[in-house]
């Protein structure tokens, strides 16, 4: 084996929770091989992108920012930079990869991060490339050390993959078919986590509320079937010293009354959920496959606000998705001003290849599709704010997270996801306090201590 120098790294993360989750995975590999993390990629001799697919844009920044990765390469021959996650699950976008970037000297896909470390000393050892990525992982990733970026807070996986094939969206394919973990690995972990310092964690997943599978309105853990996800989380809610439990993301057509229930009878679990509709319009949902319409999921809306006090409601919207008209794009508008969301996510459709809708004739012109997201940031930001006159003048607790870099004042959240600021010692991050929330500024409070 040669000696290697390399002593620094850094890893660049794109996309949602999976793949921030993910890197700290990877981070802990090369810190347990004795990496130290640092800021510059042009300094850093191992950097690792990755990556997200999920619109056209996320592929944009990431040819930008190994463009600008070359200059140090030559300068170091030794660099190691790797890109792994949802793109280079696509064969075209490795192509590319080994055709234009030759300074890449490391694929792997999201079913290879297990094998991340093998891989780094594969690498180091060879003159040529090393490209790893599978079709489908075989079997559940195995347990990875990890390095968190906080320190009281952290991303549970409890499952992988989805298989709802949404026409629009490309997770299914670069993330493959729904794989759950046990109930056992998942309260093991959140243990460990806790042990290590941490009080809030976020269970992860596409669509949490199939949780192994089963749609979570058929109960099973009484005759030792399979969990659903309000059993899971009732299980998670009961682990001691765990303050704060959050999860990601939760498909409409799958929320049940039993979570609602598990949610509003233990404090611990965070009044938030994140709902995404994607469009307001029946003709939309169906060519997207969503399985739920605009009645139903205002039902399931109206039933969550009816049982949780408190609750934040945030979603995710698409515009200009293939055969949306000016009648279905009204819908979208109508049913934000109706939900009166606390936050909203915005996108503009982006055609991925390989899905349905990338085949769809009836593709929505770029002026309209812009005209109209423009229509939709106007619509969401007269909503904002509208929520939440009834929290201010009221103590609530706030998870203090760390300091604003603006105002210096420190940062955190409630359970409901809302920020606050407010001017206190730093000593605090980490810690649960009681704030006063004396003004709202729409996207967040102004409290004191
Ligand atoms: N599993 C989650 C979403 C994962 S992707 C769910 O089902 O809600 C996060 C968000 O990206 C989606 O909710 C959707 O709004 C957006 N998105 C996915 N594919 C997209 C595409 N092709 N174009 C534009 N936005 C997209
Ligand atoms: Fe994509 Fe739909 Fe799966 Fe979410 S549920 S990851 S939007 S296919
Ligand atoms: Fe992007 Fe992959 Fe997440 S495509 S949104 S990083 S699952």
């Amino acid at each position: 084996m040669k000696e290697s120098n390399f002593k620094t790294y850094k890893i660049v993360t794109f996309g949602c929770q999976m793949n921030a989750r993910d890197s700290e995975k990877l981070a802990g590999v090369l810190e347990e091989k004795g990496y130290i993390e640092i800021e510059s990629e042009e300094d850093a001799d191992i950097v690792i992108f990755n990556t997200c697919t999920v619109r056209e844009n996320a592929n944009q920044r990431l040819y930008g920012h190994i463009g600008q990765l070359k200059k140090s390469y030559l300068n170091n021959k030794n660099k190691i930079i790797g890109i792994c996650g949802c793109m280079m699950q696509e064969k075209d976008e490795v192509e590319v990869i080994k055709n234009k970037y030759n300074h890449v000297r490391l694929i792997f896909g999201t079913h290879n991060i297990d094998e991340f470390g093998n891989l780094i000393d594969e690498v180091i050892n060879s003159d040529d490339k090393v490209i790893r990525v599978y079709d489908e992982s075989s079997n559940i990733e195995k347990s990875l050390p990890s390095k968190r970026v906080f320190k009281f807070k952290c991303g549970v996986n409890i499952m992988y993959g989805c298989n709802n094939f949404c026409t629009y969206c490309i997770v299914p394919y670069v993330r493959g078919r729904e794989r759950s973990r046990s109930v056992d690995d998942i309260i093991e972990e959140i243990k460990a986590d806790i042990r290590d310092g941490v009080i809030e964690v976020m269970l992860l997943g596409q669509n949490v509320n199939s949780y192994s599978g089963v749609a979570s309105d058929k109960y099973s853990f009484a005759n030792n079937e399979k969990v659903t996800f309000p059993e899971l989380l009732e299980e998670v809610a009961k682990i001691e010293g765990l303050k704060r439990i959050r999860f990601m993301t939760s498909h409409p057509k799958d929320l049940s009354d039993e979570l609602i229930r598990v949610i509003k009878s233990h404090d611990n679990i965070c009044r938030h959920i994140h709902l995404p509709v994607q469009s307001g319009s029946d003709n939309i949902l169906k060519a997207m496959n969503r399985r739920y319409d605009r009645k139903s999921y205002l039902q399931v809306i109206k039933k969550i606000r009816d049982n949780i006090d408190d609750v934040g409601i945030t979603t995710d919207i698409i515009v200009g998705f293939p055969g949306e008209t000016e009648k279905d794009f009204e819908d979208t508008l109508s049913l934000i001003n109706e939900v009166l969301y606390d936050a909203v996510f915005t996108f503009e459709y982006s055609k991925r290849t390989g899905t349905k809708a990338a085949e769809m004739d009836n593709q929505v012109p770029e002026e309209i599709v812009k005209k109209r997201f423009k229509r939709l940031l106007d619509a969401v930001e007269n909503c904002s704010g509208k929520n939440v006159e009834k929290y201010v003048g009221r103590v609530m607790e706030v998870l203090v997270e760390g300091e604003d870099k603006i105002s210096g004042k420190l940062t955190g959240r409630l359970s409901n996801n809302y920020l606050v600021h407010f001017t206190g010692d730093k000593e605090l991050i980490g810690q649960i306090v009681k704030v006063r929330l004396v003004r709202s500024c729409k996207f967040y409070f102004e409290g004191e201590l």
